[in-house]
């Protein structure tokens, strides 16, 4: 949700401008959207991804109410993040990778999606505009993450049980995921499939218990889940 200071006026100068000044990162299509629905998360957090990462992205967002702040407050709590920590599905801009690279101390994080425009790297902040797959070198890595990271997420669990990794996901909404799955009833399949795959292979392979949270005190509607080994 929004800063409730800045007045619609500002926030849609805010992303116009952002828009404008990188018209390459978007269609047409996607640059229409994004000016049309400026103002969409005045009254909401539940926010498509490219337009929440502008309001990041320009500090539009009232800082009890981001969903990356609330994912790597969650992500503090249960694991060490001075790790090396890889990040599927991070968007054209990585605002949640950045935001960790700021509390790192040490270790890394290092992003893979194909989207990636903002390729501005930090000293531990490792940027791949690239698919993640199956043939993804992970090693020396410790833990994947994944917010909302849609047809990944199949990938990045076999990938966590495979290598024995750490991992925590906010699991995509209907709508994030895209067209493929219109329908609520295919919608829930889906997560349920998720589920289920995620619990037994965090049994089978030895990572522990799956756990769920919820973030719904941040108005972040997307339920995670990770493993805890004992
Ligand atoms: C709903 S967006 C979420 C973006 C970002 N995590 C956020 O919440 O702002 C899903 C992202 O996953 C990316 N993606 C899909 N399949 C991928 C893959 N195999 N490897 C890496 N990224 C992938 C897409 O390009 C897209 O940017």
């Amino acid at each position: 949700m929004i800063k409730k200071e800045i007045t619609p006026i500002e926030i849609k100068q805010k992303v116009y401008n952002f828009v404008s000044k990188h018209k390459d990162w978007y269609s047409e299509y996607e640059r229409n959207f994004l000016i049309q629905n400026a103002t969409w998360g005045i009254n909401y957090s539940f926010v498509p991804d490219i337009l929440r990462q502008i309001y990041d992205e320009t500090d539009l967002l009232q800082e009890d109410k981001n969903i990356y702040t609330a994912f790597l407050g969650l992500l503090r709590q249960q694991f060490d993040i001075n790790r090396n920590l890889v990040e599927v599905g991070g968007g054209r801009i990585p605002s949640l990778a950045k935001k960790i690279q700021l509390v790192q101390t040490h270790g890394s994080i290092t992003v893979y999606d194909p989207k990636l425009c903002q390729l501005i790297e930090g000293k531990n902040l490792i940027l791949k505009k690239e698919s993640f797959t199956l043939h993804t070198d992970v090693s020396g890595k410790d833990m994947l993450i994944g917010f909302t990271p849609c047809e990944a997420t199949e990938t990045l669990l076999e990938m966590a049980f495979q290598h024995n990794l750490d991992f925590m996901i906010a699991l995509s909404d209907q709508a994030a995921y895209g067209s493929d799955l219109s329908d609520y009833d295919q919608w829930d399949i889906w997560q349920e499939n998720i589920l289920y795959t995620a619990a037994r292979g965090v049994e089978r392979y030895g990572l522990g218990t799956l756990q769920y949270a919820s973030l719904e005190d941040y108005d972040d509607p997307y339920p995670v889940i990770y493993n805890k080994r004992s």
